[in-house]
């Protein structure tokens, strides 16, 4: 009697745990059906070993939750796959959180349902030959958005203003046409519109990058281009952000060897102006001190984002080498997030 009362009070929690398990494998045979969809729709160079037999997690470009029960990144760079992406299957991967299909031959317009992925953060699709729109349905978790070395036209959508992660967006050398958005998100720090049919005035919160963030958009005018963009196309002028750190090395040697130099001279000053800073000195510490230290947190601030330029022109390079699997600003976002 005892023992039957017992085993019904467990059997809802049975229940509730089957249909649990069910659900969660429910999540990644959907996962499966929607990535071998898109393989056996989608030609490739290099073969994969995507089988129907062997578990979804151990294929090669797939990664999978720590629960096994989504894929949360698909990375396959540069593996030859030529041709449209279907709609409703890498769209269907509902917990992909990175992907990066960059330096292929896919063309076609984008599906939708892709950039619209409720937890899609990193999007890597550069070098490749996609058309038409970008769509403007975006996950609002978007924060790397790469879609540069295209053929998208028509104009950016005006709904990248509502993405408030977004931190770096880059869509150089498409068709794209019409004004920029008013992207005004503080955490964006890196973007590059160049080589497109932009046209009108560069919105204010994006001035402060630097020239050939906007280059090669002919109709485009207003600071931080000098007048429209048609007067100097080509000739980059000096970008004023990365060359800030050379400067003040000159300066550094230059003040050593003045000192070296001139070092009795000085020391003689030194001791006189010790006897004139005994009668100065609370006066001089308190204009000196907060001026110096603004100076060195803004020297900071230009040296940071002097390196993200170089680190994305890396990428670049590398591309241009041909090497698909050398580092690139994914890798290293990757590895800053492990
Ligand atoms: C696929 O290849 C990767 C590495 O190339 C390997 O780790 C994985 O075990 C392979 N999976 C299957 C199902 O063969
Ligand atoms: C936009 O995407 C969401 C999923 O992220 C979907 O629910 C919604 O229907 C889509 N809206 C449009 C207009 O396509
Ligand atoms: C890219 O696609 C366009 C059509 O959308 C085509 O005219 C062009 O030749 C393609 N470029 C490459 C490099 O395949
Ligand atoms: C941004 O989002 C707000 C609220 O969700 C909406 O009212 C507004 O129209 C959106 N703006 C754009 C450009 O999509
Ligand atoms: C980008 O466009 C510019 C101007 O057309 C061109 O010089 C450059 O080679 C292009 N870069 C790539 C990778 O296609
Ligand atoms: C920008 O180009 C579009 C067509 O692509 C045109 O309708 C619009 O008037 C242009 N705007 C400016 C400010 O030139
Ligand atoms: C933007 O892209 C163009 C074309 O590839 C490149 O010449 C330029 O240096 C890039 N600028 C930035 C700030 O990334």
């Amino acid at each position: 009697m005892r023992q039957k009362t017992t085993l019904l009070g467990v059997l809802p929690f049975l229940v509730h745990l089957i249909i649990l398990l069910s659900h969660i494998n429910g999540d990644i045979n959907s996962d499966k059906q929607a990535l071998l969809n898109f393989v056996s729709s989608v030609p490739h160079a290099r073969r994969l070993n995507w089988t129907s037999t062997s578990p979804i997690c151990s294929w090669v470009g797939v990664t999978c939750d720590d629960a096994g029960s989504h894929v949360i990144a698909l990375r396959l760079p540069g593996i030859g796959l030529i041709g449209p992406i279907p709609p409703n299957t890498i769209g269907k991967l509902d917990g992909l959180i990175s992907l990066s299909l960059r330096s292929n031959r896919l063309s076609g317009n984008l599906p939708s349902d892709i950039l619209s992925l409720p937890s899609l953060h990193n999007i890597f699709l550069q070098n490749n030959n996609f058309s038409g729109e970008i769509p403007s349905n975006f996950s609002s978790k978007l924060s790397v958005v790469d879609l540069a070395y295209n053929s998208f036209s028509g104009e950016i959508p005006p709904t990248i203003q509502n993405l408030t992660h977004l931190t770096i967006l880059y869509l150089q050398n498409n068709s794209l046409t019409g004004p920029i958005p008013n992207i005004d998100v503080t955490q964006l720090r890196a973007l590059n519109l160049s080589y497109n049919g932009l046209n009108g005035s560069i919105p204010t919160p994006l001035r402060k990058f630097p020239p050939s963030s906007f280059e090669g958009n002919t109709l485009l005018c207003g600071s931080p281009l000098r007048g429209c963009a048609s007067i100097s196309p080509s000739s980059p002028p000096s970008p004023p952000v990365p060359q800030k750190p050379r400067p003040s090395k000159k300066k550094l040697s230059l003040g050593i060897i003045i000192a070296i130099g001139a070092g009795g001279v000085l020391l003689l000053c030194l001791l006189l102006l010790i006897l004139v800073l005994c009668c100065l000195k609370k006066k001089k510490s308190r204009e000196d001190g907060p001026s110096a230290k603004g100076k060195a947190v803004r020297a900071e601030k230009s040296e940071e984002f002097g390196s993200g330029v170089q680190s994305a022109e890396k990428n670049r390079l590398v591309y241009f080498e041909g090497c698909s699997h050398t580092f690139d600003l994914e890798d290293l976002l990757k590895a800053s997030a492990e």
